[in-house]
């Protein structure tokens, strides 16, 4: 959103008010509202988009309603994932990232959203252009944020493995990392669709 609002007029929607209030700080103008009924008149706004949102939400259908509601021309979603679509190079890994999407499942959130833009966007009637970023992040990226995405993993994993399997695992990326073979392939999809 940042970008956004450096070259265009964006306003924002959050229903937590500790991100709206964050997102102010950082001088963005954001307003608390449910993205199931934007407080916006219809096609008030060029483009309605979300990004990272319809993963958590019970009805994501109805939501990108409301945003083609609001929506002059175009509506999209951005940065949804599919955990379904997950490689991991060493396997010792594999055992283990699983439970990134099952800790979302457990937070009541969808891990597989990403397959199911399309059929949102068709529930509204518009054909929806999906595609993804690979998320295939370079050796260096990856050593860059090595301490959170193992907090990550060992976070999702803890009481899920036996511990020796999650030491293996650690040694396997350790290791993984200082050779330059460690390897992860995590696509977020996007949608975006034209109102007619
Ligand atoms: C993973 S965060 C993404 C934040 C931001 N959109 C981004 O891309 O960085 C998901 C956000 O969706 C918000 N959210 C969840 N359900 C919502 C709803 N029904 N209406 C509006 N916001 C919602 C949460 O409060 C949370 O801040």
């Amino acid at each position: 959103m940042e970008l956004l609002a450096t070259h265009f007029d964006v306003t924002g929607v959050d229903k937590d008010m500790k991100m709206v209030q964050s997102a102010r700080l950082r001088g963005l103008q954001v307003a608390q509202a449910d993205a199931y009924d934007l407080p916006y008149e219809d096609g008030s706004y060029d483009m309605v988009y979300c990004s990272f949102l319809m993963l958590w939400l019970d009805d994501p259908a109805k939501a990108i309603g409301e945003m083609k509601r609001v929506a002059k021309h175009w509506v999209a979603c951005l940065a949804e994932p599919d955990y379904g679509a997950r490689i991991d190079h060493p396997a010792e890994l594999t055992e283990l990232t699983k439970y990134l999407a099952i800790e979302i499942e457990r937070f009541g959130g969808d891990p597989f959203i990403g397959r199911k833009l399309r059929s949102f966007f068709n529930q509204n009637g518009m054909e929806g252009e999906v595609g993804a970023y690979q998320g295939v992040w370079s050796v260096e990226m990856l050593r860059q944020q090595s301490g959170q995405e193992w907090a990550n993993i060992e976070r999702a994993a803890d009481g899920q493995v036996e511990e020796s399997t999650l030491r293996k695992g650690k040694v396997a990326w350790d290791e993984a990392l200082g050779t330059g073979d460690l390897f992860q392939f995590n696509p977020v999809f996007y949608a975006l669709g034209r109102k007619v």
